[in-house]
């Protein structure tokens, strides 16, 4: 029997493991949109829900240590594929299906760095509160962290904006292909659910784009205000 590093080794383990990590941090950024829709509902509801988040220590570092190193996993690995497959050239390859496989990736890389480059000013701008002091922790009239306020403060700058709606198309081309071709990945390519596979990863895209997109322009347009 071939040994489990011998198999994480090989491109497809190494495939198989960043195919999980990545839908791990996809149900990070679908559950995050979802507690961040609640902006509409008001600052009582946004700030209630952060404040639960930070009142259970443990589970949020937990959960923040499992989100780090999935997304360390999965850049890490994607760095030794793209190397990988750029030795290994594509001499076998019909010219149309190379032309074709070089061009996801290539787009895969791209909008993984815009990406990657979106979450670290994301972090260094909302939880760090580096990139614009002015938003730094505010307690609400019922005594939780504001963070309603924080984020209506922030999207009324239109370089602000101008950043996330970047890093959301970043996130929308690169989950468009990376969840259709992680469940392929993973081998759950059946010739029952192949249409719903082909969808996923265009859906799953267009919901957390959109989603993301209308609280920052809901804010911007004045629809949701301080
Ligand atoms: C309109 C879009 C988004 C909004 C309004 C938003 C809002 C927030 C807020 C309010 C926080 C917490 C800041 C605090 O604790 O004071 C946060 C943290 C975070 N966000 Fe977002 N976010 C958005 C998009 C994203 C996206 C697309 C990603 C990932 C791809 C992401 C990843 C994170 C991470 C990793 C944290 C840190 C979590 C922690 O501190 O435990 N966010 N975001």
């Amino acid at each position: 029997m071939a040994h489990p590093s011998n198999h994480f080794q090989s491109s497809v383990g190494r495939k198989v493991v960043m195919a999980l990590s990545g839908l791990g941090l996809v149900l990070y950024v679908i559950f995050h949109m979802l507690g961040n829709l609640q902006v509409f509902e008001g600052s009582h509801a946004l700030n209630g829900y952060a404040t639960m988040l930070r009142d259970m220590p443990i589970l949020l570092w937990i959960a923040r240590i499992g989100l780090l190193s999935l997304a360390a996993l999965h850049i890490v690995l994607a760095i030794q594929l793209t190397l990988r497959n750029r030795r290994a050239r594509p001499v076998a390859y019909a010219v149309r299906e190379y032309r074709q496989a070089s061009f996801a990736s290539r787009t895969m890389a791209v909008s993984g760095l815009v990406l990657l480059l979106f979450i670290l000013f994301h972090l260094l701008h909302l939880t760090a509160g580096v990139i614009d002091p002015s938003s730094a922790d505010r307690l609400d009239t019922e005594g939780h962290r504001d963070v309603y306020g924080k984020i209506v403060h922030a999207f009324q700058n239109p370089f602000i904006v101008a950043c996330y709606l970047t890093g959301q198309l970043g996130l929308g081309l690169h989950l468009n292909h990376a969840v259709t071709s992680s469940l392929q990945t993973l081998g759950l390519e059946r010739a029952a659910f192949n249409r719903l596979i082909k969808a996923a990863g265009p859906t799953v895209a267009l919901l957390v784009v959109l989603g993301n997109v209308a609280i920052i322009l809901a804010i911007f347009l004045g629809i949701v205000r301080g």
